[in-house]
């Protein structure tokens, strides 16, 4: 089937040349074209350009076509969603209870709640319910806006279970509609058989769980929660290194609870990103600059635990790029919403609308290794994208926070909804 969306307000994030990512002032512009069209066939944008240009009978002659009018919309292309964990057994609202009267992420981690509680439910959780749940939440974000996502493993922390979730997430990449990648989170947490043994439990990541992830093609990428009261930079190095002789690569998790090195490590390894960076300084900076190493903003978890902010205007103004993601998880950012993420960047981080939109689509395409697929609106690429309700303008996207101003999803050239 092929589609003619016409009319289209604004057709935003054009990029005629693409680029992988879009670094320092860059972020501040959004290419886009008002009054225009797309076409779209065997699931790739096939071309478009403004409606003055638009020779109709060119593509209405065709059978199979279906044409949209868009008048008053605009059309984005999908959110790409870089950091989530969004398989897991059981939501954690009465343990949120905790952290409304008082309690911080790390105190609750070291009484044994947090990741692992998730990792308690998770050993008993059976596998065809969990991939029916992550269904369901993988149907919401779509309806969100996102079109590719990234999905951790992280709540299993012994083999099976480790093994389970990612069999579960190449199961969701099988059958969903999104693009999906997934990511071996085996040092997420501590367990606490392995308290005061913190090496004897990067042992078994690295010698029993990454060969079986790796012999069956389980991730595309590795990651460890690099923190203060979880992993240091020493086991971070070995599991990044372990990673490399599989030709894994990795996505860190880095400097949300101190200046921990992640950043630094996660650089020196060659990471495609390092997540969360609420602790970045000038150091940090310094040595992400010149790296290939995506710094990946999570909004939604700082906002949700009440964290300080990631200095993301000093970081853009020293040439970085940034992106977003939502983290989607039950501990510390139960939402996959992309849109609030937007808003969220404008209003706590003082993203404008274009750097908010640059950094949750052709940024976090990066972030995810598919931006040369996805995350702009480019010939040959694959057709990911939303038509919105009518809106006055893109600025509205953050602005109007809180509703869904998505209207049609588009998932390689079909029509979701
Ligand atoms: O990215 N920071 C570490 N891990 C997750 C939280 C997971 C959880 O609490 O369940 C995060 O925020
Ligand atoms: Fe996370």
């Amino acid at each position: 089937m092929s589609i003619l969306i016409e009319n289209i307000k604004e057709l935003i994030q054009v990029e005629k040349n693409p680029e992988l990512y879009v670094s320092g002032r860059k972020m501040a512009e959004l290419s886009t074209i008002k009054d225009a069209w797309l076409y779209i066939e065997n699931g790739l944008i096939s071309d478009f350009g403004s409606m003055e240009e638009l020779n109709r009978s060119d593509y209405t002659i065709k059978n199979d076509i279906e044409v949209i009018d868009a008048t008053g919309k605009m059309v984005f292309p999908s959110f790409a969603d870089s950091h989530t964990h969004l398989v897991y057994p059981a939501s954690r609202e009465i343990e949120y209870m905790d952290k409304i009267a008082g309690l911080s992420y790390e105190e609750i981690a070291k009484r044994g709640g947090g990741i692992l509680n998730s990792a308690r439910l998770m050993q008993d959780a059976d596998e065809d319910e969990l991939f029916e749940s992550s269904m369901k939440r993988l149907d919401e974000i779509i309806r969100y806006g996102t079109g590719a996502v990234e999905i951790k493993s992280g709540y299993g922390l012994t083999v099976d279970s480790e093994l389970k979730m990612l069999r579960v997430i190449k199961r969701l990449k099988e059958i969903s509609p999104l693009t999906i990648k997934s990511t071996f989170l085996g040092a997420h947490s501590i367990p606490m058989e392995y308290r005061g043994n913190q090496s004897g439990y990067v042992d078994i990541v690295i010698n029993e769980m990454l060969p079986e992830v790796a012999e069956d093609n389980l991730a595309d990428y590795i990651d460890v929660f690099c923190d203060r009261g979880f992993f240091t930079v020493e086991d971070t190095e070995r599991i990044l290194e372990a990673g490399m002789k599989y030709n894994i690569r990795g996505k860190i998790h880095a400097n949300e609870l101190d200046y921990s090195g992640g950043i630094q490590v996660g650089v020196k390894y060659n990471a495609l990103s390092v997540d969360h960076l609420e602790f970045t300084g000038k150091e940090e900076i310094e040595a992400l600059l010149d790296s290939k190493t995506m710094p990946t903003v999570l909004p939604g978890a700082a906002f949700f635990l009440g964290m300080k902010y990631s200095p993301v205007r000093e970081m853009m103004d020293a040439g970085l790029p940034v992106a977003l993601a939502s983290d989607f998880n039950p501990g510390s950012s139960p939402s996959g919403n992309m849109q609030l993420i937007v808003s969220m960047a404008s209003i706590l981080y003082k993203m404008l609308p274009a750097e908010a939109i640059n950094a949750t689509t052709i940024n976090s395409a990066y972030a995810m290794g598919v931006s040369n697929i996805l995350g702009s609106i480019t010939v040959g690429k694959k057709a990911n994208l939303f038509i919105t309700k009518e809106i006055p303008t893109y600025e509205y996207m953050p602005y109007y926070y809180g509703t869904n101003k998505v209207e049609t999803v588009i998932l390689n050239g079909e029509i979701y909804m």
